[in-house]
C-alpha cells in the first residue's frame, strides 16, 4: 500500500509528482491511500513511493492537467484517486480526453465545473467591509466557498484590487494582501470580520433604485445568488421585502405603462447616485478579458435625463487614455456631424457598446481591434443599466457592435438603417454608420458622399425626436 500526503487540499504539485511516479510503475488505483497532511504516514508499513524517472518521457495531454488543476479542488474526498484513475487510462487510451461519453471523464469534468462555478461565485459575492488602523483603511470579506478555491482565486483580488490592504477570511484559510505582500493564514469563523460599515446603506440605496419587479425571475435569481452567500451581502437584506413587494409593484407599474408611442417614464431623484454608482462598479469590471489592457473603463456620459442616446463601439487609443468616450479623431467628427445636422450633443448621453479598448500592440502604436460577439454580450450588462437608468426616448447605434448591443443580435447595418426599430423598455431604436468607418474610407469622394449620408441619417433622426417630444 502506498501512502501520498499532499501538503493541502488544493496540491496539485504534490498530487502530480507522486501520480506520476505511482503511474509509471503501474500501481493501481487500489492500492494507494491519498490524504492531506502526514497524519498516520508509515503506521501501517506503508511503502516508499517509486523513485521519479524524469527523462522517462512520461507526458500527459494538456486538456488533462488543465481539467485537474480545477477538478482537485473539489472538496469530494475522492478527487485525488479519480485523477489517478483517469490518468492511468489516459496512458493506454490517449485519445480518452475526446471521449465526453466516457463515465470517468464526465465524472471528473462535473467536478471541474463545479469548481469553476464556485470561483465565478467568489469573485462576484464577496463584499469587503472597511475597518480602519493607524494605516489607514483596510477591508475585510468573510466568505464560505464549498471547494478549496480560495488560493486558486487570490491571483484574481490581487489583480482587482491591488492599491487596497485587504483580508478574505474563509473556514479552511485566510489570504491577506498589505499591499505588496500575500500572505496565508489559518482559516476563521464569520465572527472575525466586521458585519457592516458606513458604505453600506449607499450600496443598498443603490440596489434598491435599480432593482426592477418586472425583471424579477426568484428562480434565476437563486440559482446565481444561492442563500447562503446572501448573509455577506449588504444589499441581500432587502432582497426579502423587495420580492415580496415585487408582484404588486409589477401589477402597479403594467396599470401605469406607457402607451407604445409615449416615452419610457423618467426616473425620479437619485438618477445622479444611481448612475455613479453603476459607473464605479463598472470601473472594476472584469467580465471579459479585456480589462487587462485597456487603462481603465470608458463609460457613458452626458445628461441622466437625456431623450437621445448614442452607442458608439468601444473606446479608442485616446479615450482609453482620457478616460471619456468620443475625445478622439472619431469623436471630432461625431460632433461635427451632429452639428451640421442641427441636433444638439449637449442633450445626448453619449456611451459604446464596450467599455475597455481592445487594441493589438504594433511597437509603440495600439491599433484598434474590433470587439468580439462575446465581449459585446458581457459588457451589455453595463450599457442595460445604463439605458435603464437615462430610459432614452431614442437610441442610436452607431455600426455593427453597438447595432449588436442595442438588439442583442447581429443586423446588416445597409439593411437596418433609416428604419425606426421598437424597443423594448419603449424606446425606439435606430442604426447608421460609425464615424471611424467613414475615417477609413480611403476615397476621398466617398467619404465626403457617406459623411453627407451619415449626417441626413442624424437630421432624420433629431426630426423624429422632436416629433416624438
Ligand atoms: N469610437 C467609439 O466607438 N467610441 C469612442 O468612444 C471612440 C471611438
Amino acid at each position: 500500500m502506498y501512502r501520498v500526503a499532499l501538503t493541502t487540499p488544493d496540491d496539485f504539485d504534490g498530487w502530480r509528482a507522486a501520480a506520476r511516479r505511482l503511474a509509471m510503475q503501474g500501481v493501481d488505483t487500489a492500492n494507494i491511500v491519498w490524504q492531506v497532511g502526514d497524519a498516520g504516514g508509515d503506521l501501517f508499513g506503508d511503502a516508499p513511493l517509486p523513485p521519479d524517472r524524469p527523462s522517462s518521457g512520461f507526458s500527459v495531454a494538456r486538456a488533462f492537467v488543465d481539467l485537474a488543476q480545477s477538478a482537485i479542488l473539489h472538496s469530494d474526498p475522492e478527487r485525488f484517486a479519480l485523477l489517478y484513475a483517469l490518468l492511468r487510462r489516459l496512458r493506454d487510451r490517449p485519445g480518452l480526453m475526446e471521449d465526453k461519453a466516457d463515465p470517468l471523464l464526465r465524472r471528473v469534468d462535473m467536478l471541474a465545473k463545479a469548481v469553476r462555478r464556485d470561483i465565478h461565485k467568489m469573485r462576484a459575492f464577496v463584499r469587503f467591509r472597511a475597518l480602519e488602523d493607524d494605516a489607514g483603511p483596510r477591508f475585510i470579506a468573510w466568505f464560505e466557498p464549498d471547494h478549496h478555491i480560495v488560493r486558486a482565486n487570490a491571483g484574481f483580488f490581487l489583480r482587482r484590487f491591488a492599491s487596497m490592504r485587504w483580508s478574505i477570511l474563509t473556514p479552511e484559510v485566510s489570504i491577506h494582501w498589505d499591499g505588496d505582500v500575500l500572505a496565508e493564514g489559518p482559516g476563521a469563523s464569520r465572527g472575525d470580520a466586521p458585519a457592516d460599515d458606513p458604505v453600506e446603506e449607499m450600496w443598498k440605496g443603490y440596489y434598491a433604485a435599480i432593482f426592477n419587479p418586472a425583471r424579477l425571475k426568484t428562480g434565476a435569481m437563486l440559482s446565481e445568488m444561492p442563500k447562503k452567500y446572501w448573509r455577506n451581502l449588504p444589499e441581500a437584506a432587502l432582497i426579502p421585502a423587495l420580492v415580496a413587494g415585487a408582484q404588486a409593484r409589477e401589477a402597479a407599474m403594467i396599470a401605469t405603462a406607457p402607451l407604445p408611442e409615449k416615452a419610457p417614464p423618467k426616473r425620479q431623484g437619485n438618477s445622479a447616485t444611481v448612475w455613479a454608482a453603476i459607473r464605479n462598479e463598472a470601473m472594476t469590471c472584469t467580465r471579459c478579458p479585456l480589462h487587462r489592457d485597456a487603462t481603465q473603463t470608458v463609460f457613458g456620459e452626458g445628461p441622466l435625463d437625456a431623450p437621445l442616446l448614442f452607442i458608439g463601439e468601444q473606446p479608442g487609443d485616446q479615450e482609453d487614455l482620457a478616460g471619456r468616450p468620443f475625445v478622439g479623431p472619431a469623436g471630432q467628427l461625431f460632433d461635427q456631424a451632429l452639428a451640421d445636422a442641427g441636433v444638439d450633443r449637449s442633450r445626448a448621453y453619449v456611451t459604446n457598446a464596450v467599455k475597455h479598448f481592445k487594441f493589438e500592440r504594433r511597437g509603440k502604436r495600439r491599433l484598434h481591434q474590433s470587439p468580439d460577439a462575446g465581449e459585446i454580450e458581457a459588457c451589455r450588462w453595463w450599457l442595460s443599466q445604463e439605458i435603464d437608468l437615462v430610459r432614452p426616448r431614442v437610441i442610436v447605434a452607431l455600426g455593427a457592435s453597438a447595432a449588436r448591443a442595442m438588439l442583442g443580435n447581429a443586423v446588416t447595418i445597409s439593411r437596418t438603417r433609416g428604419q425606426a426599430i421598437a424597443l423594448a423598455g419603449g424606446a425606439e431604436g435606430w442604426v447608421t454608420v460609425h464615424p471611424s468607418y467613414l475615417l477609413r474610407l480611403p476615397d476621398k469622394d466617398r467619404r465626403a458622399e457617406e459623411q453627407a449620408r451619415f449626417v441626413e441619417d442624424l437630421r432624420a433622426i433629431g426630426t423624429r425626436l422632436k416629433a416624438l417630444a
